[in-house]
């Protein structure tokens, strides 16, 4: 943490709010003259009980008690993460003629608003992701403006997630007293501090493995073409460890021992390997095979990946994936899971680590990629406002200028 910060003022600061399955993280970061953003803190808790309203509240309480020795101001307004499994994906078209014969950038918000209005039953709309346009009978156009045709046509991605839902997520950050300033897709957020730009030009996947869920989202340029969600991942894993090793165990153990001896890498185990498992009651220690442990993991893993692929060729996606896959979320640190992943999607995979923001260092675990994405989120959202603002200004000072002007002719001439 960086407590280097006397000269922060309240307008600069940026939030971004992860209520994971398993914990909750809550980054404060500061813009930058440059318009970057800056790592400031982050508050960081396990969560037990994420279902449960109360616990959610009183944990994101204590989150943010954590932040207060490190800035002078109140946490408020924060972007805030919602996981893939909360929403649904579906993609529309929209068709529109054009009037003047020519795409103006007017022409393509229409279509894209056209494309956009769906039934109030779809649920509330979180994003509206454009894909390609097409002008008359060609198609596959990222940019039509300035282009000559009759129709425009194009393909958005529009991400919903249930009323209820968000009004959940908004009660429990309401309730600890803040306020949402917007609901970003997870992996939209973690996309934004662990995709390169030319994986993105070439077409990438990026899959958070964290505790309650596989997220997945392809992009392809400025466009994400599909997210889905698989409701089991990291938890899975754990409560498999719990069922089948010799003895039998608790979560909280199978978990421990999860991240103490487990891994996807059975190769790099010495023969015979064992790791000790207390057993009920008081009768000492088992000793268990780590080969056994690895196995279990790797079964599981190899399934979650695996139901991601059968998704994704049912969807004609994988074929846009040329940049390959990039994992992501608390999962990753199991040694060798990018290697299973290759094997599955039969695609050069990577972990994806947080990375190119000022004071990075420290976070640059996996587990952060939503949160510190959500902190881009809220920084590229600041800089929007900005430019916003800047050009209201100039046509505020313009409009001031031409009323100089007609008063100045009015009087002399
Ligand atoms: N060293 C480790 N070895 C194996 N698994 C680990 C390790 N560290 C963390 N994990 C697993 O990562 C998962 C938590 O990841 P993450 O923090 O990304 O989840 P989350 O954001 O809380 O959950 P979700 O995104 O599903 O809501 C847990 O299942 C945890 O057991
Ligand atoms: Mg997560």
């Amino acid at each position: 943490m960086d407590d280097n910060n006397n000269e922060l003022r309240k307008e600069d600061l940026v939030f971004g709010l992860d209520i994971g399955s398993s914990k909750i993280n809550l980054f404060a970061g500061a813009m930058n003259p440059d318009n970057t953003v800056k790592i400031l803190c982050c508050g960081a808790l396990p969560l037990k009980r994420p279902d449960e309203l109360d616990d959610v509240v009183e944990t994101l309480q204590n989150v943010i008690r954590q932040l207060e020795p490190f800035i002078d101001f109140d946490v408020r307004d924060v972007y805030v993460g919602i996981a893939g499994n909360h929403v649904s994906s579906v993609n529309y078209k929209g068709l529109i003629t054009l009037s003047t014969g020519e795409v103006r950038e007017v022409d393509m918000e229409r279509v894209k608003n056209l494309a956009s209005t769906i039934p109030e039953t779809a649920g509330q709309i979180l994003h509206v992701f454009p894909g390609e346009y097409t002008l008359d009978e060609q198609g596959g156009i990222r940019n039509p403006k300035g282009l000559n045709g009759r129709r425009l046509g194009v393909d958005v991605q529009v991400v919903t997630s249930p009323s209820n839902v968000i009004l959940n997520l908004d009660k429990s950050v309401t309730r600890a007293g803040l306020h949402v300033e917007e609901l970003v897709l997870e992996p939209l957020a973690a996309a934004s501090a662990v995709l390169t730009d030319d994986e993105r030009e070439l077409g990438v996947a990026l899959i958070d493995i964290g505790a309650g869920s596989a997220d997945i989202a392809v992009f392809v340029g400025e466009s994400v073409r599909y997210t889905t969600s698989l409701d089991y991942a990291g938890n899975s894993i754990t409560s498999d460890i719990s069922k089948c090793l010799k003895v039998p165990i608790s979560l909280a153990k199978a978990e421990d021992i999860k991240k103490r001896y487990g891994t996807c890498r059975m190769s790099n185990l010495i023969e015979d390997e064992t790791f000790p498992v207390p057993s009920v009651g008081d009768r000492g220690d088992v000793q268990c095979s780590r080969k056994l442990l690895a196995q279990v993991i790797t079964a599981r893993v190899y399934e979650i990946f695996k139901r991601l692929k059968e998704d994704l060729e049912k969807q004609h996606m994988d074929g846009l994936l040329n940049g390959g896959i990039v994992l992501t979320g608390g999962c990753c640190a199991l040694e060798g899971i990018d290697a299973v992943a290759e094997k599955v999607f039969g695609k050069s995979v990577r972990i994806g680590h947080p990375r190119d923001v000022a004071g990075v260092q420290s976070y640059s675990n996996p587990s952060y990629a939503t949160g510190i994405g959500l902190l881009l989120y809220a920084a590229k959202q600041r800089r929007k406002e900005k430019r916003r603002e800047t050009g209201k200004q100039i046509s505020v000072s313009m409009k001031k200028s031409l009323q100089w002007f007609r008063d100045f002719v009015k009087t002399y001439f």
